[in-house]
């Protein structure tokens, strides 16, 4: 068993940390030391990854003390998210909702998205030419239409912000974490009991209709607040701000809109700024790629590492919007797989193709790598982006 001590914080957006990328060519399945003193495995290559992820002996219950994810300020008692359930209880609960988010039910929502998108647009060219496209687009978007899924009214988007904000600031103290859950539960709690009085043609009032218990209702409501905001705002952030300054890529892509699609999953797969999650506990001995791993023992996926295994992606410090790396673990992989994956890549879409056509001046105000990139949350991204045309 080797042992080496490792910082999950990124030092440039461009690449994974340096020890992650040397760990992948040296030793890529590693027993190493975090730098808060817990030790658990790290896996670096893509194989290895999709092997762990797939794996029903590797929990996802953050309750248990040995889990990497778990958190001192999680009471023990309260009721676990879908991210956090392992089989039979998340497959369950998992099949009640995934109605609501396949291809065809998301594209459904395109034309809406759209309008979402232009009324955002229209509203940051009626102002100064200057902005922080983060406060203009890349936060507003995903709210407004996480929003309307679920029947939320969207006078309270603010609050939403404000909540999320408060909960992933890398700085908040586990008080103000506490509470920012807690407001914005009971913001939830109060809908969820207005969807029983007057149901509406709304996702939450469908998890109702379908029989899924209120709490039930009212925790799933929550997780896809928190889940797929700050995510989609980020991915939003990072792929504007690597368009406008890599502008042989913007043009490319500008003389091939076919190839947007494309573009999102390797600026997806180039980002991978969602790696944190993909942690798990071991509970029973098992095997991977060779590697004994014990009961109890924690788990820890690298997916911004595995994402640039160079045996599965040629040359992958390049972006390359023909590779259709479509395996790539930016949504994870296995059971828990990002549920929203498919509105995040349309939402992507429709913002970059609607800002590459609306605003053809675009720039940004200072060098890429002078942005304020958000080094220790749990996603990745860029705290604020200002933009002018
Ligand atoms: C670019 C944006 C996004 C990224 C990078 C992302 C990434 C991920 C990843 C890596 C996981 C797997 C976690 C694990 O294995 O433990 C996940 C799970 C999940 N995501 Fe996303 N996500 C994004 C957007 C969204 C959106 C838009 C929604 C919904 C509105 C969403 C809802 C969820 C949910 C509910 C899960 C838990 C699934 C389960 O446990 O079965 N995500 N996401």
């Amino acid at each position: 068993m080797t042992s080496s001590k490792i910082s999950l914080t990124r030092t440039s957006p461009h690449r994974p940390p340096a020890d992650h990328l040397r760990l992948q060519s040296e030793n890529p399945i590693s027993w190493v030391e975090m730098v808060d003193g817990r030790r658990l495995w790290v896996l670096t290559r893509l194989a290895d990854v999709r092997a762990m992820l797939g794996d029903s002996r590797l929990s996802s219950d953050r309750r248990d003390p040995r889990h990497p994810n778990h958190m001192p300020y999680m009471a023990p008692d309260r009721r676990q998210q879908l991210i956090e359930m392992d089989a039979p209880d998340h497959t369950r609960v998992r099949r009640a909702i995934l109605g609501e988010f396949t291809v065809q039910r998301v594209n459904s929502w395109r034309p809406r998205i759209q309008e979402i998108v232009d009324e955002a647009v229209d509203a940051m060219l009626a102002g100064p030419s200057e902005v922080d496209l983060v406060e203009a687009l890349s936060l507003p978007v995903p709210s407004k239409v996480i929003s309307e899924m679920l029947g939320v009214p969207y006078a309270d988007h603010e609050f939403f912000q404000e909540c999320s904000a408060d909960f992933s600031r890398p700085t908040a103290t586990p008080e103000q974490r506490g509470a920012a859950i807690g407001r914005l539960k009971s913001y939830i709690s109060d809908l969820v009991q207005e969807k029983i009085k007057s149901p509406g043609d709304d996702l939450l009032s469908r998890q109702l209709a379908a029989g899924v218990d209120p709490e039930g209702v009212e925790e799933m409501g929550f997780l896809l607040l928190i889940a797929g905001h700050e995510t989609t705002a980020n991915m939003i952030s990072l792929s504007v701000a690597t368009l406008l300054d890599k502008r042989g890529h913007l043009a490319t892509l500008l003389d091939n809109p076919e190839l947007m699609a494309g573009a999102v999953e390797e600026l997806l797969r180039y980002f991978t700024i969602a790696e944190i999650g993909a942690a798990r506990l071991a509970t029973e001995d098992l095997e991977i790629g060779g590697v004994q791993i014990k009961a109890g023992e924690g788990v820890l996926a690298l997916t911004n590492t595995a994402n640039r295994d160079p045996s599965v992606f040629p040359d992958p410090d390049e972006i390359d919007f023909t590779r259709m790396a479509r395996n790539h673990l930016s949504f994870g992989f296995g059971p828990h797989v990002c549920l929203g994956q498919n509105l995040a890549r349309l939402e992507l879409e429709v913002v970059l193709a609607t800002l590459l056509r609306r605003v053809p001046a675009l720039r940004l105000t200072s060098p890429f790598d002078e942005l304020s990139f958000k080094e220790d949350g749990p996603t990745y991204g860029i705290h604020e982006l200002m933009v002018a045309w």
